[in-house]
Order: C-alpha cells, then structure tokens, then sequence
C-alpha cells in the first residue's frame, strides 16, 4: 500500500516537472528568437533601448514594462510580430515576422514576453 503511494506520488511528481519544462522550453525558445532577432532594436533586455532603433522617429515600447504591455491581447502582440507594425496602425519601422517564423515560433516568443512584464502579466487578470 504504501509503495503504491509513493509511487502514485513519484508518478505526479514526475508528470509536473515534464508539463513545467515544456512551458519553459517553449518560453526558452521564444527567448532566442528575441534575442536573435528582435534585440537590434528592441534592446538587450527588451527596454525598447536597441542600437538600431536610437534614430526611429517612433520608439519601441519597453517590453518589460507590464503596465503597458499587459494591456495587450495576445492577439495583438501576434499580429503586430507577424503582419508588422504598418498592418495595426504602428510604426512601419517593426518589420513583419510572418514569413520568417511559424505561428508556433510566434506563440513562443509571445510567452516570453509574458514573462518579462513586471508587474508580472496574470492570463485572467488583465485586459484583453
Ligand atoms: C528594425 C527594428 C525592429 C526589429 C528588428 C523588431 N522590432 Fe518590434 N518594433 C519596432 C518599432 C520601432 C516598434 C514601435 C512601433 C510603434 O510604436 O509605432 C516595434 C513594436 C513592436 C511591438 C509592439 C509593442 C511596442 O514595442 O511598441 C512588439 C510586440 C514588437 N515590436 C515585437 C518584436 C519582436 C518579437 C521582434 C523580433 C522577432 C521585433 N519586434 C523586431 C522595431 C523593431
């Protein structure tokens, strides 16, 4: 009997652990795309501080700003990293990803920017 529970409970536990690195491997994989791709511009850490950007007449945001950021839908945040920012009303200067990337690599790297809004982004809390 007792066996039985702890191996129920090894069971559960490992079950987690593989459900948690999948989340942080997808988020992982959103990170390198960002810091690949995105960085030149959107600075290092994601403050909107990049090189590439310092003479744009239209700044980026700071991604790790949640005030701002957890105002975004998930929607918008795909559109505008796919479409650009000419396809939502923003600054032609932030290109458009979709052909680059797949919707898969775009769903990463929307989690990873979840992840760096503080205050931190709550799925249910937040506008959408
Ligand atoms: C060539 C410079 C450049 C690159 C590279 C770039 N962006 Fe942007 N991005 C911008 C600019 C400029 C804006 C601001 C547009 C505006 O506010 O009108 C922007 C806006 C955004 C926004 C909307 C929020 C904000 O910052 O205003 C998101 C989200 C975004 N970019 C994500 C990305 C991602 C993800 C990548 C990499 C795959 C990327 N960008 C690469 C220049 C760039």
């Amino acid at each position: 009997m007792i066996h039985r529970i702890v191996s129920l409970l090894g069971f559960l536990a490992l079950s987690s652990i593989s459900i948690d690195t999948a989340g942080a491997q997808n988020r992982g994989e959103g990170r390198k795309l960002y810091v690949t791709y995105c960085t030149a511009c959107h600075g290092e850490k994601g403050k909107g501080d990049g090189m590439a950007a310092q003479s744009f007449p239209v700044k980026p945001a700071d991604h790790t700003n949640g005030a701002v950021m957890n105002q975004l839908s998930d929607k918008f945040l795909t559109d505008v990293i796919s479409k650009g920012g000419s396809a939502v009303g923003k600054s032609s200067f932030m290109p458009a990803w979709g052909s680059s990337f797949n919707e898969r690599q775009i769903r990463d790297i929307v989690a990873y920017l979840r992840t760096i809004a503080d205050p931190p982004y709550k799925r249910d809390g937040n506008k959408r």
